[in-house]
């Protein structure tokens, strides 16, 4: 591990920075947090920011930005049409990935709109590592289905696989076989795959899906919105990078894909999104609902800040202090959970730590979302907001039944370089609690509940008093502390 830095002696990964601005939190009584779950439906979406200790919902638009990102917001070209900051965000995309052309978009989830919209034909399939819940709401809004055939590891919670994101590449092949090249929309690859628990692809597997997306013709959909903690993952853990600088990494990346997206939210470490293309024709047509859907040509839908901000985030992406951040934090966070014996996603990938609800809430019948049970009471034994990524976050299927989920995780996301390792000793601390006392969790069931992402807000109730009985025995122990 060449060049990360370490407390000597100890597995405490140090800051490559210093922090010079801070945001007041509020850590409320026990008591109050049963209630503010209570009114938020039981969905940690609905709980407002004033009632949450440690925001750890997710890394997307909440991390931390640096000093030369402000300061060159404060030089954003404001026009409607033919922006300097446009011209500047252009420039540094096209240098780092070497791609031609850059349409900008207001957020990740609008680049999937705009790709779904182009390439899924009703009935065609779009194959897949693994969806992230707006991917598959588009396609399948475009009429088209998804197949996920991420490898066997990817499910699998205690794996020492080091890249569990990875395509089973028989499956590619059978699948390019049965469905027949002109019923696939296209291949999708997501970076440091968000819903198997941050886990990242490997290069050799890029390499081998590249060459048989380009036998068959089919495009090679890369989604980057997790690209940083990759690149860390490649470079920490093919022997065959480990020289390699990022910037080659990412340009080899990028020579292997027909489209390139991302949410800058997440990538670049500001707000925004954006689709990368090298082919005229699709540059052609995904242009032409860019300024139907996200804004002119020239910001999509982004602040010109923004846009600033994100130049720049992008060019520090391309250094290893910076990217090993979050990776390094939610590496410490995992030993400390399984130090403690509460079950985790491991290895460690990026974006946050994976608590496993399927085996935490093994007593909860799986109809009654484990992971959005643990979620809830995550919050309410310290404060802390995580995201429940289980069969919550899955939609029902076309005749109504539940889609179950083989993964139930509760998703402890690490926004960059905004916690600090006694943050983290606190969320193992309170999930060790939990754990203790997992019996006490009880399920929940929906008493509103959308069609469609119904994870963002729909809002459920606890199946019995499994709540009070929690606050109870957290007085118990914890006395009068909050
Ligand atoms: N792709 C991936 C891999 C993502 O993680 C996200 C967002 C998107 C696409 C959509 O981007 O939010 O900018 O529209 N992930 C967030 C999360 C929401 O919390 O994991 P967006």
């Amino acid at each position: 591990m060449s060049n990360v830095k370490f407390l000597s002696g100890e597995n405490i990964p140090l800051e490559m920075h210093k922090v010079r601005m801070v945001q007041r939190v509020n850590l409320i009584p026990v008591e109050e947090r049963k209630e503010r779950m209570e009114e938020a439906g039981n969905n940690t979406f609905l709980l407002k920011n004033r009632d949450v200790f440690m925001d750890m919902l997710t890394d997307s638009g909440v991390n931390a930005m640096s000093q030369n990102q402000y300061a060159a917001m404060m030089q954003a070209d404001d026009s409607y049409a033919g922006s300097e900051t446009f011209y500047r965000l252009e420039s540094v995309l096209q240098e780092i990935f070497g791609m031609k052309y850059f349409l900008p978009a207001h957020q990740g989830r609008a680049c999937e709109h705009i790709i779904s919209r182009v390439l899924v034909k009703p009935g065609s399939t779009a194959i897949m590592n693994f969806h992230f819940t707006t991917t598959k709401a588009h396609i399948t809004a475009c009429g088209g289905d998804i197949e996920e055939i991420v490898i066997k590891e990817g499910y699998k919670i205690k794996s020492d696989a080091p890249f569990k994101g990875d395509i089973d590449i028989d499956k590619l092949k059978e699948l390019i076989n049965k469905l027949g090249r002109d019923k696939i929309s296209f291949v999708r690859m997501e970076a440091g795959t968000n819903l198997i628990g941050g886990q990242p692809v490997s290069m050799k597997n890029m390499r081998e899906v590249s060459e048989i997306c380009r036998k068959a013709d089919i495009p090679f959909v890369y989604d980057a919105s997790l690209l940083s903690d990759n690149l860390y993952f490649i470079k920490i853990r093919d022997e065959d990078y480990k020289d390699v600088s990022i910037k080659d990494i990412i340009l080899e990346i990028a020579s292997l894909t027909d489209i390139i997206y991302f949410s800058a939210r997440k990538l670049g470490s500001a707000r925004g999104g954006g689709i990368l293309v090298n082919d005229n024709s699709l540059f052609l047509k995904m242009r032409e609902l860019v300024p139907l859907y996200e804004g002119f040509l020239t910001y999509g839908g982004m602040s010109v800040r923004e846009m600033e901000a994100l130049a720049v985030g992008l060019e520090e992406t391309l250094d290893f202090d910076v990217i090993s951040q979050t990776p390094l934090i939610v590496e410490a966070m995992c030993n400390e959970f399984v130090k403690k014996g509460i079950p985790v996603v491991t290895p460690p990938g990026g974006l946050g730590c994976h608590a496993d609800a399927m085996e935490i809430c093994s007593h909860i019948p799986k109809s009654q979302y484990r992971a959005g049970a643990l979620a809830a009471a995550i919050y309410i034994a310290g404060g802390v907001r995580c995201m429940e990524r289980g069969t919550l976050s899955e939609q029902r299927n076309a005749d109504g039944s539940e889609r179950f989920s083989e993964m139930e995780l509760a998703r402890l996301a690490v926004p960059r370089r905004v916690f600090t390792l006694s943050h983290v000793k606190y969320v193992a601390d309170r999930m060790d609690w939990l754990n203790q006392n997992r019996q006490l969790i009880g399920g929940l069931e929906f008493i509103e509940e959308p069609k469609v992402l119904r994870f963002f807000f729909g809002r459920l109730r606890p199946v019995d008093d499994w709540q009070e009985r929690l606050v109870k025995q957290f007085r118990k122990d914890f006395g009068d502390s909050l």
